[in-house]
């Protein structure tokens, strides 16, 4: 997508949707179920779009996503999800096969995006995942995006489990 007004656009329309039908839910996994959704459905070129969760020290599990089945546990040490969860940083790939580390869950996913979702205390709990099978899919309107849907789970209501 390169009409950057439009993709302003849909980030603007998919926010508003997503704080609507999160308002008041306090369950971690209610809130990433909806947000994985609305993403994925939101956006053309998001073709595998989810959660993994901080499980134990230093593991990731996964957590709701749409698209194609993802591994279902992820160390620290490996994978894309991985670097984004030591580094706490956001990690836009824009092609996954020079990265010695990407872990491919799908042989068509050509970028990939990461980013770390944090609590009220600055713990962090999960990572955000998208890949799509566009190479250099994600831009820096992405990254902001993404970034700030992930602020919702800086919410102090949360419940986390
Ligand atoms: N590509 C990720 C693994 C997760 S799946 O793509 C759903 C990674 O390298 O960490």
């Amino acid at each position: 997508m390169n009409d950057s007004f439009e993709k302003e656009k849909i980030c603007a329309e998919v926010y508003q949707r997503i704080m609507a039908l999160v308002e008041g839910e306090t369950d971690e996994i209610a809130l990433m179920a909806t947000v994985a959704c609305e993403l994925h459905h939101g956006f053309p070129y998001f073709d595998w779009t989810g959660f993994y969760r901080v499980v134990q020290p230093e593991v990731l599990k996964i957590g709701p996503y749409q698209g194609g089945h993802g591994c279902l546990v992820i160390p620290f040490e490996r994978g894309i999800c991985g670097r984004c969860a030591r580094t706490g940083k956001t990690l836009n790939i824009a092609d996954v096969h020079a990265e010695a580390d990407h872990i491919a869950c799908s042989g068509t996913t050509q970028s990939e995006i990461v980013v770390p979702v944090f609590d009220a205390n600055g713990m962090l709990r999960a990572v955000l995942d998208v890949d799509s099978d566009s190479p250099a899919a994600f831009d820096e309107t992405d990254v902001k995006f993404l970034e700030k849907v992930c602020e919702l789970f800086r919410n102090p209501g949360i419940c986390w489990s």
